[in-house]
């Protein structure tokens, strides 16, 4: 049981959520297989059904039909240990007000059964920067407080495998780079990381592997890498000394020219940037100044997702 390639695997997961008058279909046929030791990334819009597959993951919601293992485990055979082996970061700041850090991490390694002697809740919460806050009432943090203390709480168990809904939704800007840097070293101490997102910065920045979907389907799953080469597209803006119409030859760039400027975008492994100087040069077209930009994984989500 502890040899196993994949921490998270999903096969032909389906979920209908059925409301009075009609189905939604929140996961169709889902499949993910999450590597051991990896940053894994659920990219998606809103209702795309990231947390409803995360709260299956922890038995908050009940498959319509497929099969998940956890680590090995199968969560329909052996619910209690496969969720062990996970700590889950909810989407929700559900926090009770009338404890403190300190309380809740013990009250939560009680409940994993981690004897005391064993508990590292101080060190979990200095860890996540809130030991000057450990003793006061949950209702007094913040929200970015209330973040880092959903996170100290999913590894009181030390869990193998943390999973994150939307871990830096309504964080500001430092506390979100200090999230990432702590949940890299999480994973560079040998956990691996599930993590939600609609922050495309944050899939691109922290994950080795996506998986976009959409509306309860999968549109894409890759490595990083590879889906950055996907759409191998770059865009080159020309400087122009005035403006001019443009040639028919540049039509199948997808050219435009606004305010002196020509922009223009090519598959960078099938036309050599040259092609489209000859053009310009034919036409007595001067330009100043070229700059070139590959796509981001913005949008290559943009194109992906229109194109459904
Ligand atoms: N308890 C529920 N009852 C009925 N429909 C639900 C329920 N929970 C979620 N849904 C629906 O299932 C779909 C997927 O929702 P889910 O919360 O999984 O999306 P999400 O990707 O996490 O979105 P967000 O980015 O907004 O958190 C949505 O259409 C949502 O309205
Ligand atoms: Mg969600």
């Amino acid at each position: 049981m502890s040899d196993y390639k994949f921490s998270i695997e999903a096969i032909k997961v389906n979920k209908i959520y059925n409301k009075k008058d009609k189905k939604i279909d929140a996961l169709n046929n889902f499949n993910i297989n999450i590597k051991k030791g990896s940053i894994y990334g659920l990219l998606g819009p809103n209702g795309a059904g990231k947390s409803t597959f995360i709260n299956m993951l922890g038995g908050l919601v009940l498959k319509t039909s497929g099969s998940i293992k956890i680590c090995g485990v199968d969560i329909d055979k052996n619910s209690k240990l496969s969720r062990t082996k996970i700590g889950i970061v909810p989407q929700e700041l559900n926090i009770d007000p009338f404890f403190t850090p300190i309380e809740l991490l013990e009250l939560q390694g009680g409940l994993y059964g981690v004897e005391k002697k064993n508990r590292k809740s101080e060190e979990i919460l200095f860890n996540l920067g809130l030991a000057e806050q450990k003793n006061s009432y949950a209702r007094t943090l913040s929200g970015g407080m209330r973040r880092r203390l959903l996170i100290a709480k999913a590894l009181v168990h030390n869990p193998d495998v943390l999973i994150l809904d939307e871990p830096t939704a309504g964080v500001d800007v430092e506390l979100r780079k200090n999230l990432w840097h702590y949940i890299r070293k999480l994973n560079k101490n040998g956990m691996t990381i599930c993590l939600t997102t609609h922050y495309i910065e944050e899939a691109q920045e922290l994950c080795d592997y996506i998986t976009i979907l959409n509306k309860g389907k999968i549109i894409k799953s890759d490595t990083k890498i590879n889906l950055l080469n996907l759409i191998g597209k770059k865009t080159v803006r020309f400087i122009l000394d005035k403006n001019y119409p443009i040639p028919n030859k540049l039509e199948v760039y997808e050219a435009s020219i606004k305010n002196k400027i020509l922009t223009l975008s090519y598959e960078k492994n099938k036309v050599d940037l040259k092609i489209i100087i000859n053009i310009l040069n034919e036409n007595n077209i001067i330009f100043k100044e070229i700059d070139t930009y590959e796509n981001d994984l913005e949008d290559i989500f943009i194109d992906l997702i229109k194109n459904e």
